[in-house]
């Protein structure tokens, strides 16, 4: 594996042709996605600002041009009408100024007069390699051209350590405010977010204090990525806690999960209502990126980077590039859980319907599988004898359904576990699988649970062995993110 020096990660990108024969290399992998929005070159990380504006779906993600390395980030930007079919669009935050001299991290979006301003983390390092993140903002007009403010709106918080970043910005009415929320991290290493407020979006920001998040005090290392959502009748804390061991989810530390409660915006509280829960079960989801709907109280749209910090891809690692967006989810509550089903319109996505009989797997495709009742097993990836590969089964005795990746060919990031589970106490009836070349999205009965991992099949594994079903449907997906070029 290519190791990297710290001037070769933290190159800002010039010009398009430093990585026009990379981008011209990698588009020949048989691992480039169909219809997940995927780097144009090198490394992808988490998404952010997607909003909805003037009839455009808005979605930036952080991006390393250089390679699958986590160095310079910018901010690449792709649009979609439909939530389906996507644009690349280019870079929208480059890293030029001495205050992101390291890096244009992660943030959100807000449009306003027929603009969209984007909220962002400067990454500021000294020559001693110290580091001090500063809140930026970047205008984003409509015929695509940017205008980047030169003063940051604020600087790091001295009382927290040089952990604070990926702003969110929240608008009210009533009295017209707007906030910002803040991932931090206290001296002492505990998680917190801090709470910014302004009469104005891009200037006169001021402090106003910690969210207190009662029972929540020692709960990981540093929280990023926050927001604070209201869906239905409910407030959602959404953030991702590191530095923290989950039972049943692994042995990895990085997490991305949420909390319902009620938010006090007065005493700055988030009253919580329940546990922490994961968004997605699966191997590989971080930094979850939520969307409101125009006109929806009770649904909201989510999408997240399937990959983990810290974790590496070792297949596409090699040809230089890592990472793609989970596909966007529509998310309500019930029961006191966020559910997350596909969106409505992926059928669009269907082309020709395949016989399952043939048991093979197409490079690109949705499975829809109905099942009685009792334990079921369902090998996806095996070779054409029906051996090895990605292993979903449920077994009722343990009202567990259980997915297991160690018998693929190609296996990686083996210390954070190969087996991921989640109780299903009202037995297993449904599953829609979405297979791109190098991702697997498991949607469990109506909503119940998403397992999202990274899967690199070799040549041989695109087949798939099932028990008895109900019902089983197959059909291939048609291409719906251009590879284009255009940086
Ligand atoms: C989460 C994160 C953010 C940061 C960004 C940098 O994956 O570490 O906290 O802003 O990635 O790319």
């Amino acid at each position: 594996m290519k190791e990297w020096t710290r001037e070769e990660k933290y190159r800002r990108l010039q010009d398009p042709s430093e990585i026009e024969e990379l981008h011209k290399r990698i588009s020949r992998s048989p691992y480039r996605q169909v219809f997940h929005v995927q780097p144009v070159t090198g490394l992808l990380n988490d998404p952010n600002g997607f909003i909805f504006h003037n009839g455009v779906w808005h979605l930036f993600y952080q991006w390393c041009p250089w390679g699958a390395v986590h160095g310079m980030k910018h901010w690449y930007h792709v649009t979609s009408r439909d939530l389906v079919d996507w644009k690349n669009e280019g870079v929208a935050v480059r890293p030029d100024r001495d205050y992101d001299n390291y890096g244009a991290y992660s943030g959100s979006a807000y449009p306003t007069d027929g603009k969209v301003y984007l909220y962002y983390t400067g990454n500021h390092r000294d020559p001693d390699w110290k580091r001090s993140s500063y809140t930026n903002l970047v205008k984003l007009n409509d015929d695509g051209t940017i205008e980047k403010y030169e003063e940051p709106l604020f600087g790091p918080h001295p009382d927290y350590s040089e952990h604070q970043r990926d702003p969110k910005i929240l608008r009210f009415e009533n009295p017209k405010k707007y906030v910002i929320l803040l991932g931090a991290q206290t001296k002492k290493q505990k998680g917190r977010i801090l709470v910014y407020t302004s009469e104005h979006h891009n200037r006169g920001w001021s402090f106003s204090g910690e969210l207190k998040v009662p029972g929540f005090e020692n709960f990981g290392g540093m929280w990023e990525c926050p927001s604070i959502e209201h869906i239905g009748d409910m407030d959602v804390l959404l953030f991702c806690p590191q530095h923290l061991f989950l039972s049943g989810h692994g042995e990895g530390t990085n997490h991305n999960g949420y909390i319902l409660g009620h938010m006090n915006w007065d005493t700055l509280t988030f009253t919580p209502e329940g546990s922490f829960h994961v968004f997605d079960f699966g191997f590989d989801s971080y930094a979850a990126e939520c969307a409101t709907i125009v006109g929806e109280k009770d649904k909201a749209v989510l999408t997240a980077w399937m990959g983990l910090p810290d974790a590496s891809y070792p297949v596409t690692d090699e040809e230089e590039w890592s990472g793609c967006l989970t596909l966007p989810r529509e998310l309500r509550i019930r029961n006191r859980r966020l559910i997350q089903t596909p969106l409505p319109q992926l059928e669009k996505l269907r082309t020709e319907e395949v016989d399952p009989q043939l048991q093979k797997l197409p490079d690109a495709c949705e499975l829809d599988i109905t099942f009685g009742p009792g334990s079921h097993q369902l090998n996806l990836f095996t070779d054409e004898q029906g051996r090895g590969g990605l292993q979903i089964s449920y077994r009722g005795i343990l009202q567990e359904i259980l997915i297991d990746r160690s018998a693929m060919k190609n296996r990686f990031n083996q210390e954070f576990g190969e087996l991921r589970s989640r109780p299903l106490p009202n037995g297993l009836q449904r599953l829609r699988i979405f297979i791109d070349r190098s991702s697997v999205e498991i949607f469990v009965n109506d909503g119940d649970a998403v397992f999202s991992s990274s899967i690199f099949p070799t040549e041989k594994e695109h087949y798939f062995r099932v028990d008895k079903t109900e019902a089983f449907r197959i059909w291939k997906l048609r291409s719906a993110v251009g590879d284009d070029f255009v940086v």
